[in-house]
């Protein structure tokens, strides 16, 4: 049995996190601020009772510093996650994402804590765009599609040398690192200072650069979050899901089951210590897919809006190539896109969700960010 602190566990991947330590007899304390945008103001009601939750926020180095004391292992899942919001809320990304990774580390240095290790929360958004061949030049690692080409509806990858339209492939660790918001750069700082400081105090650490994660417990009001709980949060409201570009942009969803797995393989073994690895499915799905899935589970008939506009920022195609973390760790992915998305719909019949997709499109609007 290990004394187990999860920052962020009051969040949707910590929740999940923290029931399943419990449910392998871990002791588990909560540190989490409750952030008004994700939770509306309220304790979370499905929170466990068996574990301690402490009310902190990680910019407060007095209250994380306490928080560590005597946890033998620690995941930091807390941050910021709206890619769009963190181009226009950049200090307050970095305080969150970035000062709050380093006092994290300040913290568990200045109490003379020793974890036995430290699991920090990545995000494929550090890619960028994913890895893709090209028909004639073979292996190629393009750049994010210019404003120009996205302006001429011309959404797919082309060849940075010879032009000619790109395949998308599984993105694996060794593809280049592209960051193209705050939020991305956040994420690599995180990575980065967790694993920089692991190996220096000697400290197992492992970072888990996420795929599209949703499944139950999404903040389905939190216009920033995911595409599935955004699509879902429209349904729910009787609207259609606005689907961006052409919607047949590829992206690896993830179930929170899965990625619950990930974590306690990262605690059990060392096999991972000291390395970034993905977690995905393994399995491209296009936007357009999410959005016929989850109607056609909610026995909704509702036509999909192609909007044929875009988000600034937005990748094309991004999936996980996941031999790393099933060699290293075992992880095999479980729960199917269907089984998955069936359990979100089951789900979502006993919420409610606020739509604010409209409002949060205008912010990004306003400032040229969604065109
Ligand atoms: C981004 C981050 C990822 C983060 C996730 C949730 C990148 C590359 N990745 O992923 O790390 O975990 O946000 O914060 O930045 N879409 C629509 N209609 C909508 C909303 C989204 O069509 O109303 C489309 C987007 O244009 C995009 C896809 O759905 O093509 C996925 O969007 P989203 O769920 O926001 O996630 P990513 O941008 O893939």
């Amino acid at each position: 049995m290990k004394n187990v602190l999860v920052i962020g566990g009051g969040g949707f991947v910590g929740s999940h996190t923290t029931d399943a330590l419990l449910q392998q007899g871990h002791a588990v304390k909560i540190y989490d601020n409750l952030s008004e945008q994700v939770h509306g103001g309220e304790f979370p009601a499905y929170l466990s009772r068996d574990a301690e939750f402490i009310t902190g926020d990680v910019r407060d180095l007095g209250s994380l510093s306490r928080a560590v004391r005597g946890a033998d292992v620690i995941y930091h899942l807390a941050a910021a996650v709206g890619v769009g919001q963190s181009m226009y809320r950049i200090a307050d990304y970095t305080a969150d994402n970035v000062q709050g990774t380093a006092n994290l580390l300040q913290a568990i240095l200045n109490t003379k804590s020793a974890p036995e290790k430290i699991i920090v929360a990545s995000s494929m958004s550090i890619y960028g765009e994913g890895r893709y061949v090209c028909p004639k030049c073979g292996d190629v690692a393009p750049k994010a599609r210019s404003l120009e080409q996205l302006k001429k509806k011309q959404w797919e990858v082309r060849c940075p040398v010879c032009d000619a339209i790109a395949a998308p492939d599984p993105t694996d660790e060794d593809k280049p690192l592209q960051c193209t918001s705050i939020y991305a750069l956040s994420k690599k700082a995180q990575e980065e200072m967790v694993l920089v400081f692991g190996s220096t105090y000697g400290i197992p650490a492992v970072a888990l650069r996420y795929f599209n994660i949703y499944g139950p417990r999404q903040a389905l009001s939190n216009p920033y979050t995911g595409v599935a709980a955004i699509f879902a949060s429209r349904f729910m409201n009787a609207k259609s899901p606005l689907i961006f570009e052409d919607g047949l942009q590829l992206r690896d969803f993830v179930n929170v089951h899965d990625i619950v797995q990930a974590n306690l393989l990262a605690m059990q073994s060392s096999g991972a210590d000291g390395m970034a690895v993905n977690v995905g499915s393994g399995e491209p799905v296009t936007v357009r897919q999410v959005a016929i899935e989850i109607a056609s589970l909610l026995g909704l008939e509702l036509p999909l809006q192609i909007t044929g506009t875009y988000r600034a920022g937005d990748i094309r195609h991004c999936f996980a190539d996941i031999s790393t973390i099933s060699e290293k760790l075992g992880y095999v992915p479980k729960v199917s896109f269907h089984d998955g998305m069936s359990e979100l719909v089951a789900w979502l019949e006993s919420q409610e969700a606020q739509d604010h997709t409209e409002e949060a499109l205008n912010d990004l609007a306003v400032r040229g960010l969604v065109a």
